[in-house]
């Protein structure tokens, strides 16, 4: 099979990215990373671009200058879609047009709900009985581009923050695998 060339962006530990990369290596699988981005030097995600020996760029500089080397990386590599796997920076409209419906990103909550940072508090906080991820399309609002797919767990009263992110990560590294394949088939 041919597969799309994927780009992913990251800003921390990767470990979607790691999941991205692991089932890529699955000859049916739809997409090959063949860029890795990051605007954190310290980003352990950039081990596994390293680990993989997959091309990474390291770049902190003001989102104008970012997105233009970026963007000329994506075009030279032929990237077909890039995936936010933690990504910390917000992309610009411009850009995102310019990529018009070939961004996507992951979220750990069930989206249309909690956007935005620090969503494990802001769940417990509001007493949820389930919360979960969703991987979406990018489009010009936060968090608010078309959903591709979403799985959903439940809360119990001894979750804390750190438990409830342990349990939703481990949910993640199956949505965007399946989010990616879903989006490629036929
Ligand atoms: C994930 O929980 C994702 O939902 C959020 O950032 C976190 C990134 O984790 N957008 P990692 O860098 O993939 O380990």
């Amino acid at each position: 099979m041919v597969k799309k060339k994927a780009c992913v962006f990251i800003s921390g530990s990767g470990t979607n990215l790691q999941s991205i990369i692991k089932s890529s290596r699955d000859y049916n699988f739809p997409i090959k990373v063949c860029l890795v981005v990051s605007n954190n030097k310290k980003a352990k995600g950039i081990l596994f671009a390293k680990k993989f020996s997959i091309p990474y760029i390291y770049l902190n500089t003001n989102r104008q200058k970012f997105e233009k080397i970026i963007f000329q990386k994506l075009i030279e590599k032929k990237i077909d879609i890039i995936c936010l796997a933690g990504f910390m920076k917000i992309l610009s409209k411009k850009f995102v047009r310019n990529f018009k419906g070939n961004i996507i990103n992951i979220h750990p909550s069930l989206l249309p709900k909690y956007k935005g940072l620090n969503t494990f508090q802001r769940v417990l906080k509001f007493n949820e009985k389930f919360t979960g991820c969703t991987v979406h399309y990018v489009n010009e609002k936060l968090d608010s581009g078309k959903i591709i797919i979403k799985r959903k767990i439940p809360i119990n009263n001894k979750d804390n923050t750190y438990t409830l992110k342990k349990k939703v990560q481990f949910e993640e590294y199956k949505a965007y695998s399946s989010a990616i394949r879903k989006i490629f088939q036929n």
